[in-house]
């Protein structure tokens, strides 16, 4: 039986700018070890946006915190001629461990194509990041297609450039639980998370589909993380609103105490 090591992920969106980054962080990391936290029983991972990545980096760094350091995307280009993008070798650069790849809102708003997504994960990997690949369906896709197959069909999309035991974290975000305050039901999750675990051993082997971590994401809060961690396939949570509050943070990443 292989043991996956939680992974609570924080994603911070569009909020907390440089100063108010070394506040929370700061805060919260106090807070993890008030409490002893044991961050080799569960990992805790904080995604802020790009203009914070070196405040934050300095302050794990200099205060030899053990919390990891995300980005929320990446250019699937190294380097050129991208107006506004951001290299994933920028980020290597900051000691950035994992990479939001094929979130939601940047399929929605931006427009990203399968396509996309999967050359996302190429630049991740070709600059030594684990992509944290973003998955799920919307209200309509679920009563038209029922609960896996969009998912399934954007994950194998998103496989086609992994190479082999290249780590990756996968997330099964539903669209109609994102920010609504109605979560999936731990069993919906499960349900979807054992698909596509079956979907990680069909493309990349039975060890690697037992070895990847599968998070859920979508409304997750104290309240509700200690259910979703009790079902089998669910390694984990990708936060969003939750995490920005850095006791409620807290007490998601030691849903076991
Ligand atoms: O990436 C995390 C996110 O999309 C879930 O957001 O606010 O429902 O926890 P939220």
């Amino acid at each position: 039986v292989t043991t996956r090591r939680p992974l609570i992920a924080g994603n911070w969106k569009m909020n907390l700018d440089h100063l108010q980054s070394i506040a929370f962080v700061q805060k919260l990391a106090w807070s993890l070890k008030d409490a002893k936290h044991d961050y080799q029983t569960v990992e805790a991972a904080i995604f802020p946006p790009f203009t914070d990545l070196r405040s934050v980096q300095t302050l794990l760094d200099a205060d030899k915190l053990e919390l990891e350091l995300g980005a929320q995307d990446l250019s699937d280009n190294d380097s050129g001629a991208f107006t506004g993008d951001i290299s994933g070798a920028f980020l290597a650069k900051l000691d950035v461990k994992y990479v939001i790849v094929g979130h939601s809102e940047r399929r929605t708003i931006h427009h990203e194509s399968d396509e996309i997504v999967a050359s996302k994960v190429a630049a991740a990997h070709r600059n030594g990041l684990v992509p944290v690949i973003c998955v799920g369906e919307t209200a309509d896709d679920l009563e038209k297609h029922g609960p896996s197959a969009v998912p399934v069909a954007q994950l194998k999309a998103a496989l086609e450039t992994v190479p082999a035991d290249a780590e990756i974290v996968v997330a099964y975000e539903p669209v109609w639980a994102i920010g609504s305050g109605q979560a999936a039901t731990p069993e919906q999750a499960e349900q979807v998370c054992a698909a596509l675990r079956e979907t990680l051993a069909e493309k990349l082997g039975a060890d690697q589909a037992s070895a990847t971590r599968v998070l859920y994401g979508g409304s997750v809060k104290a309240a509700n993380i200690a259910t979703f961690m009790r079902e089998p396939n669910v390694d984990g949570a990708l936060v969003g609103g939750a995490s920005l509050d850095t006791n409620e943070f807290a007490s998601i990443v030691r849903y076991q105490n």
